[in-house]
């Protein structure tokens, strides 16, 4: 298996460019299925995730082309049997975005439960019941989830739980249906914005989306256009967490500063300086990083997937301090791992509790889901040895270029290759 190998300790200088947002990118290729035309999307990242949705695209019957490494061109309507098979759709959480794809189109829809990171139950409840609310049946039989309407016609649907899925899947599966539907406790994300503003491009009357209430009146036909994805406030939090975590000055390019407001606020009050400008931070830090309580919340509270990366600066900070994790039931399993680099915390229900330690020092650690193998990269980078990173095939799903824009740095990170499972590309040929 590939490994990531870190020797830990360098300061971070320079620039790192923000790639387009995986979860947008994720949402916007499947509503593409809605499309009466050809689309363009530019500011796609070039990660696992985004390519493994437009493969399922194409296995269905779409036309896919990669123009470069961050736009593709997609023609949906080769797709005519709206089924997404297991083998189709396996580890990939954002498959479940093709029922609500399928069903706006076809009336009808067969996808695969779906896999995805492993941090506790993920229910799909909640887009059941808004997908119930515009007369679409459902029935799970052998792992795929089975839907058929008559026909669709907007409604009114007030979700249990804030779902960023169910909101994204109820737009999707609303936007041609007859009349006005009306979601109530919406999820407020910016790629939930970014997927409104990319159908409302195509011609749907979406409002409200950024708001806890989003109205759609259903439209008759999307047409094709080119779209550009908004950047990764995720991606970029990961970045802002490393700089913090090294001490240096790093300015992050292609960010909108107010998606990562609430990162932002964070970081300052841990001490570390941060400068925005329009589509830049700055991120400067030389000192010990302070205590402090997080919670993470539905946006603009702070994510969830950003978790992991703050715990971890959080381990060297002078004193005590505590993170609950109020989105998800489970998303710890990464808390063995860094305390084996000598940290000094321990799960309470729903949190950690984290003593200050004087530093961390390398180890042999793995990547238990996204976030928390780009947590293990930054827990290297502060620590003193080695480190490595084991099971980064989670990493690749959703940080482009990792190697390439650390390394841009100054960090001193490289990808090792097993002999037997896999080569460098440049000896591929
Ligand atoms: C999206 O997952 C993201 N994934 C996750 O990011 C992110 O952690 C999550 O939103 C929260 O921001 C993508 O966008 C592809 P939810 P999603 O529905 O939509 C409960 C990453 O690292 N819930 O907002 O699956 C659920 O159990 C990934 O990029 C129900 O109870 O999350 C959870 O407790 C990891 N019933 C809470 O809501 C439902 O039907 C929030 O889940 C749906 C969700």
């Amino acid at each position: 298996m590939e490994k990531f190998e870190i020797h830990g300790g360098n300061v971070l200088n320079g620039t790192i460019k923000i790639s387009g947002a995986k979860n947008a990118a994720v949402a916007i290729i499947p509503a593409v299925i809605l499309s009466d035309g050809v689309c363009t999307i530019e500011n796609i990242p070039d990660i696992d995730d985004v390519n493994g949705m437009a493969e399922i695209l194409s296995k269905m019957g779409a036309s896919v082309k990669k123009i470069d490494k961050s736009a593709i061109e997609i023609d949906a309507r080769g797709i005519k049997d709206p089924v997404a098979t297991y083998d189709q759709v396996r580890n990939m959480r954002a498959s479940c975005y093709l029922m609500g794809a399928l069903l706006g189109r076809f009336c009808r829809a067969e996808v695969a439960l779906p896999g995805g990171c492993d941090f506790g139950v993920r229910p799909v409840d909640q887009h059941l019941k808004g997908f119930g609310v515009l007369g679409a049946e459902h029935q799970v039989d052998s792992g795929m989830i089975k839907l058929k309407a008559d026909s669709l016609t907007g409604s009114r649907v007030y979700f249990d739980v804030t779902s960023v899925g169910a909101t994204i899947n109820m737009m999707l599966a609303s936007v041609k249906a007859k009349g006005k539907t009306t979601i109530e406790n919406a999820a407020k994300e910016p790629h939930v914005v970014d997927l409104a503003n990319f159908l409302n491009t195509m011609g749907a009357d979406i409002r409200g989306a950024g708001t806890d209430v989003i109205k759609i009146n259903g439209v008759e036909t999307l047409k094709g256009v080119t779209y550009s994805i908004i950047p990764d406030q995720i991606e970029a939090g990961t970045y802002m967490a490393a700089v913090a975590f090294t001490g240096g000055d790093v300015t992050l390019q292609n960010v909108i500063p107010k998606h990562l407001e609430s990162i932002t606020a964070k970081l300052r009050e841990m001490g570390v300086v941060i400068e925005e400008n329009d589509d830049s931070v700055r991120v400067f830090c030389d000192k010990k990083l302070k205590r402090c309580n997080v919670k993470t919340m539905p946006h603009p509270g702070f994510p969830t997937d950003m978790q992991p990366q703050i715990a971890v600066l959080l381990t060297k900070a002078r004193g005590t301090s505590i993170v609950t994790e109020a989105v998800w039931d489970d998303r710890f399993k990464y808390i063995d791992e860094i305390r084996r680099m000598g940290a000094d915390l321990k799960v309470e229900g729903k949190s950690v509790v984290i003593e200050g330690v004087e530093k961390l020092t390398g180890a042999p650690v793995r990547a238990t889901d996204l976030r928390a193998g780009a947590a293990m990269i930054i827990a290297g980078l502060g620590a003193e040895g080695v480190t490595t990173v084991e099971e980064i095939h989670h990493i690749d799903r959703g940080y482009e270029d990792v190697i390439e824009k650390l390394t841009g740095v100054g960090a001193d990170i490289k990808r090792i290759y097993n002999e037997v499972s896999s080569v460098p590309p440049e000896q591929k040929k």
